[in-house]
């Protein structure tokens, strides 16, 4: 027999070129990982023989025990992850560590719990396949999240590009086809949001007025369509349009806000490609697709425009 001392395993955040929130209602919708910033869970024997589970979360500032929190969301999904493996106690300690910024659109909540799912089945020697991590942090999500599309779990748990549809019969997932690399420029507001907030407010407005909501969601549906098309053609330039008209779209379900608006247009103004907002919004990141060369540059302008963070991710042409 042999004694683990120790495990590590990541999970990248990621970004959603188009169809938020649309995606909740059945359109389709695109994300990339994003592979420069991620979650890390480590694993480690407990102290002692009868310690149980402890969490220490220094990033967020939390610690805790299954025992004292097991209503804690990623108490939640250890438990749901322990079961998944026949397994009713454990005893080792957790260290979770996230360079995502948290509550942006960039899935770091997602993240935490790919990464998690993972590194326990790990700890058994029973390692999970992505469908599996990712259907059971959809299961975590679901409680605290009311009606999450499932496409965060998804993408941050294959890590790959993909296509994503809601159906009646479970999520359809592709993998996206990509015919040329290209690169983002991501900005970070600095203004946190949790999903749930705009995800409540837009099935609000739905209630309100059903008949606007689903004539922007449809628009939102076709232009997945058309960057689908284009991806696959390497036309990237020609993407730009679309991701424009879609965060006008995401401005009219109300979900845009100031800050993401001026580093929307200063990233257009610095010669982008397109750009929008990405993830729930109400703050947030947005993302602006460049021509490498000018990747600096718009860089520079979305820092000048009140950007707490930058990050350029190129997003690679697929086999
Ligand atoms: C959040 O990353 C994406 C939303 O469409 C919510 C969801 O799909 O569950 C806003």
């Amino acid at each position: 027999t042999h004694v683990r001392i120790m495990l590590t395993t990541t999970a990248p955040g990621k970004l959603i070129l188009c169809g938020e929130h649309a995606v909740v209602y059945g359109r389709p919708a695109l994300a990339v990982p994003v592979w420069g910033v991620q979650a890390t869970v480590e694993i480690a024997a407990a102290p002692t023989i009868d310690t149980g589970i402890t969490f220490d979360a220094p990033d967020l500032g939390e610690r805790w025990t299954l025992h004292n929190q097991p209503t804690h969301p990623l108490s939640v999904l250890t438990q749901f992850t322990l079961e998944h493996l026949g397994m009713t106690a454990g005893n080792f300690a957790v260290r979770l560590r996230s360079t995502i910024p948290v509550a942006s659109g960039m899935g770091s909540g997602a993240a935490l719990g790919a990464a998690l799912a993972r590194a326990i089945a790990a700890w058994y020697d029973r390692p999970l396949d992505a469908a599996t991590v990712s259907a059971l942090v959809y299961e975590g999500e679901r409680l605290y999240h009311g009606t999450p599309s499932g496409i965060d779990n998804t993408v941050v748990s294959w890590g790959q590009p993909v296509w994503f549809e809601r159906t009646a019969t479970g999520p359809l997932i592709t993998p996206l086809q990509i015919g040329q690399a290209f690169t983002l420029v991501v900005g970070d507001t600095g203004v946190r949001c949790p999903t749930k907030i705009t995800v409540g407010e837009v099935r609000a407005g739905w209630q309100r007025d059903p008949m606007r909501y689903e004539a922007l969601f449809d628009e939102i549906g076709t232009i997945g369509g058309a960057v689908r098309r284009h991806l696959a053609q390497g036309e990237i330039a020609a993407i730009g349009p679309l991701l424009d008209r879609n965060h006008a779209l995401l401005d009219a379900l109300g979900v845009n806000v100031p800050p993401l608006q001026r580093l929307v247009e200063a990233a257009r103004g610095a010669g982008a490609w397109g750009a929008k907002l990405a993830g729930g919004g109400g703050g947030g990141v947005m993302f602006a697709l460049v021509a490498p060369s000018l990747a600096a540059l718009v860089q520079a302008a979305l820092v000048q425009a009140g950007a707490v963070q930058v990050l350029v991710t190129v997003v690679p042409r697929s086999l």
